[in-house]
C-alpha cells in the first residue's frame, strides 16, 4: 500500500496502486516537494520513502530529501513498483555542488595584532566582573552566543562566521562551542577531521605545541588558555568541544569558563546546542551580551522558539533575531517570522549552498569568500550587532560599492 502526499496529478499518476492517506499504514510514501515539506518531517526514521521534486526546495528540504529517492512524476509508477521490491538494498543519491574557484579571497595573514587590546567601545567600560567561586576578572570582553531551540538552523554558522569577521580584523576573538550534544565547531571550520579530532586537516590553522585545550579540560590549560588554543586560518581561537564529553560540567565551572576567555579575549562568541535548561547553556545565555537567536521559515522552527520565548531562559531584551537560509519560497517571509515571534526589528542570512559548501570546501569561514551571499549578511550583522568599531563597514556593502566588505576590512587590517 502506498501513502500519497501531494497533488491530484501525483495521485492519479499513482492511481494503480492502493493509495492511503495514513504513511504509518503505508509500506511507502510518496511525497511531493515543495508543498508537503512537513509531512517528510512526520515520517518516522525507518519509513520507506519517494520524493517527488517539483519545484525549487530550500537547504532544508534538501537535506532531509537525500535520505530519500526522487523521481519524475512520468517514470514514478514504474520506480516506484521496483522500489517496493528494492528499497531496502539502495544507496542514497550522491550530490556534489559546483563552485567557480577564482571567486576566492587569499589567504589572510594572521598577525599578532590581535593581541593587543584595541578600540574597543562598550567594552572598557563593563565593571570587573565576579565569578561565584569569587574570581575576579580584570577585564571583561564582549560575549555573543548563538542558540536556537531548533537544530540545524545554522547556530555553529553564524557564530564561527561573527567570529571570524572580528578575528580578520584584529579583535582578539575566541569561539567556544558548548553544544556538548553535538558539537561541530572545530569540524564545521575544516580545523579537524571529524573522525580523528587530533588530526588538524588546515593547513594554515595554528597548533599549540603541546596538544590543545577542549572544553571538558580547559582548566588543565587555565594557565595559558590562549596559547592552548587552535587558530583557524581567519585569526579566530577555537575552543572545541567533543561530543558527548562535558555533559556533566556544572554551571559554575561555565561561568568559570566563560569569563577566563572574556579576560583574554576582546570578543567571546559560544555555540550553544537546543537545549536552553542544560546548566552551561542557562549560564552562558545568562553572561552573554547579546543572544543571536537563530530562525528559519518553516512552522516547526517557529513553534519551537515561541515556546522557548515564553521561559525564564529566553532574556528577550538582549536577543537579536537572525533569521537564516532565508529563500523567496519560504513558507513564511522573514517578516512574518519576526512577527510572530514578537520582535521588531530582524536581520536575514539568504540560503547560499554553493558559497557556504565552496568555503568547507577550502576550510575557510563563509565570510571570507568574496562571492559567498550568505558570508556578506553575516558581515552586515556582525558590523551592525557587535560593538567594536573595527566592524563597521557595513555601508560599503549595502551601499553596492565595488569594494565588499571583506576587501575594506582586509585593506584596514593591513593598515593596522
Ligand atoms: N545561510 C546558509 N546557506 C547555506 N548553508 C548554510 C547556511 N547556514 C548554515 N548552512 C549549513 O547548514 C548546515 C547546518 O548549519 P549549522 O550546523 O550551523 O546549524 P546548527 O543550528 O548549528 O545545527 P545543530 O543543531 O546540528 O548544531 C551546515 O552544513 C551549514 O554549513
Ligand atoms: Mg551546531
Amino acid at each position: 500500500m502506498i501513502c500519497v502526499k501531494g497533488s491530484k496529478k501525483l495521485t492519479e499518476a499513482l492511481a494503480a496502486f492502493e493509495i492511503t492517506s495514513k504513511p504509518q499504514s503505508a509500506v511507502c510514501t510518496v511525497i511531493e516537494i515543495p508543498g508537503y515539506y512537513d509531512e517528510l518531517n512526520r515520517l518516522t526514521d525507518n519509513s520507506s520513502v519517494i520524493v517527488v521534486i517539483t519545484g525549487m526546495v530550500n537547504l532544508k528540504e534538501w537535506k532531509i530529501i537525500q535520505k530519500f529517492k526522487h523521481a519524475n512524476l512520468e517514470s514514478l509508477p514504474g520506480k516506484i513498483e521496483s522500489y517496493l521490491q528494492t528499497f531496502e538494498q539502495q544507496e542514497e543519491p550522491d550530490i556534489s555542488f559546483e563552485f567557480e574557484e577564482d571567486t576566492f579571497e587569499e589567504n589572510t595573514p594572521v598577525t599578532h595584532q590581535h593581541d593587543t587590546v584595541t578600540s574597543i567601545n562598550k567594552v572598557q567600560d563593563k565593571p570587573q566582573h565576579t565569578s561565584i567561586f569569587n574570581q575576579s576578572f580584570n577585564k571583561r570582553g564582549y560575549i555573543a552566543a548563538s542558540f536556537s531551540a531548533s537544530g540545524g538552523v545554522g547556530k555553529t554558522f553564524s557564530s564561527i562566521n561573527m567570529g571570524g569577521c572580528a578575528a580578520l580584523v584584529g579583535i582578539s576573538t575566541v569561539a567556544v562551542d558548548l553544544d556538548f550534544g553535538f558539537g561541530d565547531m572545530d569540524t564545521a571550520m575544516g580545523l579537524v577531521d571529524p573522525r580523528q579530532r587530533d588530526k588538524v586537516l588546515d593547513k594554515k590553522a595554528v597548533v599549540p605545541k603541546n596538544g590543545w585545550a577542549t572544553v571538558a579540560e580547559w582548566r588543565r590549560f587555565a594557565r595559558d588558555l590562549k596559547g592552548s588554543l587552535l587558530r583557524h586560518n581567519s585569526g579566530l581561537y577555537v575552543l572545541p568541544c567533543y561530543p558527548y564529553a562535558g555533559n556533566e560540567i556544572p554551571g559554575t565551572e561555565i561561568e568559570d569558563l566563560i569569563l577566563t576567555l572574556a579576560e583574554q579575549f576582546d570578543l567571546v562568541v559560544i555555540d550553544l546546542g537546543v537545549d536552553a535548561f542544560s546548566p552551561h547553556a542557562r549560564t552562558a545565555l545568562n553572561l552573554a551580551d547579546t543572544v543571536f537567536l537563530i530562525g528559519g521559515q518553516d512552522e516547526k522552527t517557529i513553534g519551537k522558539l515561541t515556546q522557548f520565548l515564553g521561559t525564564e531562559n529566553a532574556h528577550t531584551k538582549k536577543m537579536k533575531l537572525v533569521i537564516n537560509m532565508v529563500v523567496p519560497t519560504g513558507y513564511y517571509t522573514p517578516k512574518e517570522v519576526a512577527k510572530k515571534l514578537g520582535f521588531d526589528s530582524y536581520d536575514e542570512i539568504p540560503l547560499d549552498t554553493q558559497g557556504v559548501n565552496a568555503a568547507k570546501k577550502n576550510r575557510k569561514l563563509a565570510i571570507q569568500l568574496n562571492g559567498s551571499t550568505a558570508g556578506n549578511a553575516v558581515k552586515v550583522i556582525a558590523s551592525k550587532r557587535l560593538p567594536f568599531q573595527q566592524l563597521a563597514y557595513e555601508e560599503q556593502l549595502v551601499g553596492g560599492g565595488k569594494k565588499s566588505l571583506f576587501s575594506g576590512l582586509k585593506s584596514m587590517f593591513r593598515r593596522g
